[in-house]
């Protein structure tokens, strides 16, 4: 079958109520928090999308199983450390760089040794952002130019550490939490921020873990050995997934869209200050907490007269998957917008900031770019009527809905491959956008 769509009509004017599919991160979270409480935990709307299930099948392969019944998994834990491992495991995480990064944390005391490997893209990916917490709490983990394939085996002299994470990687601060779990002693971390589901979820289990806010970074004490019972959890809507249709409405004519139930965890909304910072009127209503998290309806119109940010560098981390759609909007807005310090984003699944620079330039904006610091210069009339023709982009998921939604809201023709990258996060890409009248074949 084709693994490329083509896309050669704008979208017309919707007004559509939509759900986009459930968050990746809290999905693979509660997933692997299942895996080390007490009992059976159950788990609905998990997100079915490749990484998750990546995470399933990596908790099947180290003892732990789990069913599905009707929305609901159900997943048996035999407590912290309970992972049951065959000798030679090999645990594949296939893209997900949460997945390989969060595993680790739950391996430090394994008794047998354990290989991760993961796809071309995640095989390119640096590992030594998690190898050295790890070896400082005393595991033994071996890896040719800190990336996979890793192996690592555990011990049972794990000790607590004090670690400074000044990334604000939410994975590697997960990673040391989960390896804090099963370490005696006060384990502490601090933190530049980044998004706190993992911490959320440790205290909605009740478990002795406490966040400090500092004005530069979180202080994150853990206790070790505390063990939790089993759980229910029903995973919200993705703001990252969400956040293409946003911005497909903001740059659509006439259009209004409301997207249920989303996780708007105040670490995560970073899309929604700087697109409103960019003149967009996006609402946030029928706000609830669940389980320690914010979720909320979120209300957004198309609106043609956006201008340019400033974007505080403080942002970053909260929007750090959304950064390629929000420079599809700094494109069309008036003036100019600077970003800084995005580093971060040519680490993930391809090197999105090298790829954002190249697509902008191909659709035409001029872009300046120092070191990890971009300038856009904005074209409130920018229309596109050339055909285009995107590959080579490493199967990056994102790369491929910021195509979609470029050819659907300015228009040309496209022919955009990697379709099958969508599973990574957002299976159901392509349905909604059908749902509210994209033409495409
Ligand atoms: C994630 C954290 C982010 C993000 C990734 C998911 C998580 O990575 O880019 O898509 O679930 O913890 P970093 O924490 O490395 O920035």
């Amino acid at each position: 079958m084709a693994n490329h769509i083509s896309i050669s009509q704008k979208l017309s004017s919707f007004n559509k109520k939509i759900y986009v599919s459930s968050d990746k991160s809290i999905s693979i979270r509660s997933v692997l928090l299942a895996s080390q409480a007490v009992g059976i935990s159950k788990i609905s709307n998990l997100l079915e999308s490749e990484d998750v299930l990546n995470t399933l099948k990596t908790i099947k392969k180290l003892g732990i199983n789990y069913e599905k019944r009707g929305n609901i998994y159900y997943i048996e834990g035999f407590g912290l450390n309970g992972f049951n491992i065959k000798k030679k495991t090999i645990l594949n995480a296939g893209n997900s760089g949460t997945l390989a990064r969060l595993i680790l944390g739950l391996l430090v005391k394994s008794k047998t040794q354990v290989k991760l490997i993961g796809d071309k893209s995640l095989s390119k990916r640096d590992f030594s952002r998690v190898i050295k917490p790890l070896r400082m709490f005393g595991a033994n983990l071996k890896s040719k130019n800190n990336m996979l394939p890793i192996t690592i085996l555990g011990t049972n002299y794990l000790r607590p550490v004090k670690y400074k994470e000044n990334i604000g990687s939410a994975q590697v601060k997960t990673c040391i939490i989960f390896s804090a779990l099963n370490t005696p002693g006060i384990t502490e971390i601090y933190s530049k921020s980044s998004r706190n589901h993992t911490e959320l979820m440790l205290k909605f289990l009740n478990y002795p873990i406490k966040v400090i806010k500092k004005p530069e970074y979180e202080k994150i004490i853990v206790e070790g050995l505390k063990q939790f019972k089993s759980f229910d959890y029903s995973v919200p809507g993705d703001i990252s997934s969400a956040s293409f249709f946003i911005v497909l409405t903001l740059l659509s004519n006439n259009s209004k869209l409301v997207i249920e139930k989303v996780n708007v965890n105040k670490s995560r909304i970073g899309i929604i200050y700087i697109l409103n910072k960019m003149g967009a009127e996006i609402k946030l209503k029928n706000k609830k907490i669940y389980n320690g998290e914010e979720t909320a309806d979120i209300y957004v119109k198309s609106k043609n007269n956006l201008n340019a940010i400033n974007c505080p560098s403080k942002l970053n981390s909260s929007a750090i998957d959304e950064f390629l759609i929000i420079f599809l909007v700094a494109a069309k807005a008036k003036g100019v917008s600077k970003f800084r310090d995005l580093g971060e984003m040519n680490k993930k699944e391809s090197k999105r900031l090298d790829l954002a620079v190249k697509f902008l330039k191909l659709i035409g904006i001029k872009v300046e770019r120092f070191k990890d610091n971009i300038k856009i210069y904005g074209d409130p009339n920018l229309i596109l009527s050339k055909n285009f023709e995107m590959k080579n982009f490493l199967k990056d998921h994102r790369i491929f809905f910021l195509c979609c939604i470029t050819a659907l809201t300015l228009g040309g023709k496209w022919k955009i491959n990697d379709k099958d990258s969508i599973n990574t996060s957002f299976p159901e890409f392509l349905k909604i956008l059908k749902k509210i009248g994209a033409k495409f074949s």
